[in-house]
């Protein structure tokens, strides 16, 4: 099946696009977060990872990086609409700027249930950071604050996304047909 994916976007676009995000996020916290009071990333695992790497190193600011896993999906491409906690974060967020990092927004569910979470949570501040969104795709609205590009609504595996596990370690975004 590999050789049957159609490419989307190659990993040098990708990599302009973390710089891009990283830059704007960096600009938009500064003075808001300091070494004593750092931004809490939350990593949305496991597809996020790679963006996660990427992105990170184009923030300079004092960051903590935290990781959690959500799952609203089963081995097939339909979500199932509930959101469950499959790894909970280790950091309180209490009075924390938190920014969520996503790979990819798609009926919204996710990103929703995790910024109730964090806003229940008492988080200082929740934004939104995913690096594609399919827009037509969307059953909850959600505000994106950073978005790296927006695609159809077709399937997408490579770059940390998978299909039932598998493809997550290609360097490129590619389309199953
Ligand atoms: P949502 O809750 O429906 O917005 O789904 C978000 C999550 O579903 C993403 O973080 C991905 O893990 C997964 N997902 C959505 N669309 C795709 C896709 O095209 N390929 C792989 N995973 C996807
Ligand atoms: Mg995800």
């Amino acid at each position: 099946m590999k050789d049957k994916l159609q490419l989307f976007l190659k990993s040098e676009d990708i990599e302009t696009l973390c710089e891009q995000l990283g830059k704007k996020i960096a600009e938009d916290y500064r003075g808001k977060v300091s070494e004593t009071d750092p931004l809490l990333v939350v990593v949305t695992l496991k597809g996020a990872m790679f963006f996660a790497a990427d992105l990170l190193r184009h923030i300079d600011l004092p960051v903590i990086v935290d990781f959690v896993r959500l799952s609203s999906y089963g081995a097939g491409t339909q979500t199932t609409g509930t959101v469950r906690i499959l790894k909970d974060l280790e950091t309180t967020p209490e009075k924390k700027h938190v920014l969520v990092l996503d790979e990819i927004v798609d009926s919204g569910r996710t990103l929703d249930f995790m910024i109730e979470l964090l806003t229940r949570r008492d988080a200082a501040s929740v934004k939104v950071c995913t690096l594609l969104s399919k827009p037509s795709r969307r059953e909850i609205e959600v505000k994106l604050d950073y978005v790296g590009q927006e695609v159809e609504d077709r399937f997408l595996v490579g770059y940390g996304l998978d299909h039932a596990e598998r493809y997550r370690n290609l360097p490129h975004v590619y389309f199953i047909p």
